[in-house]
């Protein structure tokens, strides 16, 4: 099974306001998904990772009537999500990985925002990319968000991310944030992105977005 994240008690109630305050363009890059996604003919989302439930909230109600089913493994993060959701009968919410969803079912389009680079290259990465693979109709479109780029990438950016944060942080909390994201987790080069990409079953990806070390990448199923 794929190494999971866990986001728990303050990490969870939290994480609206967190992502806010430290994803740049964070809203968005949501408020694009659903024209990005949108000449997808069989309209049955995947949300991998959904967390809270912010990408699921933004296609209930976009053109085309889609059908979303969003995974993720935190249950302080998808009851937070059932909160939210529980009364769209378009959603379907499940704790638990991707691996655990049936590969016989196939979906048509895919998300996986921040949830890679909190697992390492020793094979967690490229087995989350294919279990997403594995569900998706050839030819689906497949978007992720990732901190992305090699040692010396990411740590200019840091530098650059540092500057766009709100005014009002505490400079002990900005840089013990920025030592753990340099230090603690995962992130590959664009280069590798689309090695695992390849070796997944994605077409090469298209970096379409970036703030600071933060990168958008659309790929299609194979
Ligand atoms: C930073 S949150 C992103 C949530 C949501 N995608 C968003 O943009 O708001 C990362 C999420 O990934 C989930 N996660 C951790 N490991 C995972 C795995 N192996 N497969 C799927 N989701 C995972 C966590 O439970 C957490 O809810």
């Amino acid at each position: 099974m794929n190494k999971i994240e866990i986001f728990e008690n303050g990490r969870a109630t939290g994480y609206n306001q967190f992502v806010k305050t430290w994803i740049p363009g964070y809203h968005y890059f949501l408020n694009l998904l659903p024209k990005l996604l949108s000449e997808t003919e069989y309209k049955d989302l995947l949300i991998a990772g959904c967390g809270t439930g912010n990408e699921i909230e933004l296609f209930i109600q976009a053109p085309g009537h889609w059908k979303i089913t969003g995974v993720d493994p935190s249950p302080e993060m998808i009851s937070q999500a059932r909160e939210k959701l529980q009364t769209c009968d378009n959603v379907t919410l499940i704790g638990g990985v991707v691996a655990d969803l049936d590969s016989e079912k196939k979906y048509g389009a895919a998300t996986l925002l921040l949830v890679l680079h909190f697992l390492d290259d020793n094979g967690d990465k490229l087995s989350l990319l294919k279990d997403i693979a594995e569900r998706l109709v050839p030819g689906a479109r497949f978007v992720m968000l990732d901190i992305t780029g090699d040692k010396h990438q990411v740590s200019q950016n840091l530098k650059v991310l540092k500057l766009l944060l709100p005014d009002g942080l505490d400079e002990e909390q900005i840089n013990s944030r920025l030592n753990r994201i340099e230090n603690d987790l995962f992130p590959v080069s664009e280069e590798r992105v689309s090695e695992l990409c390849a070796a997944a079953g994605f077409e090469p990806p298209l970096r379409f977005f970036q703030s600071s070390i933060y990168m958008g990448w659309l790929t299609k199923k194979k």
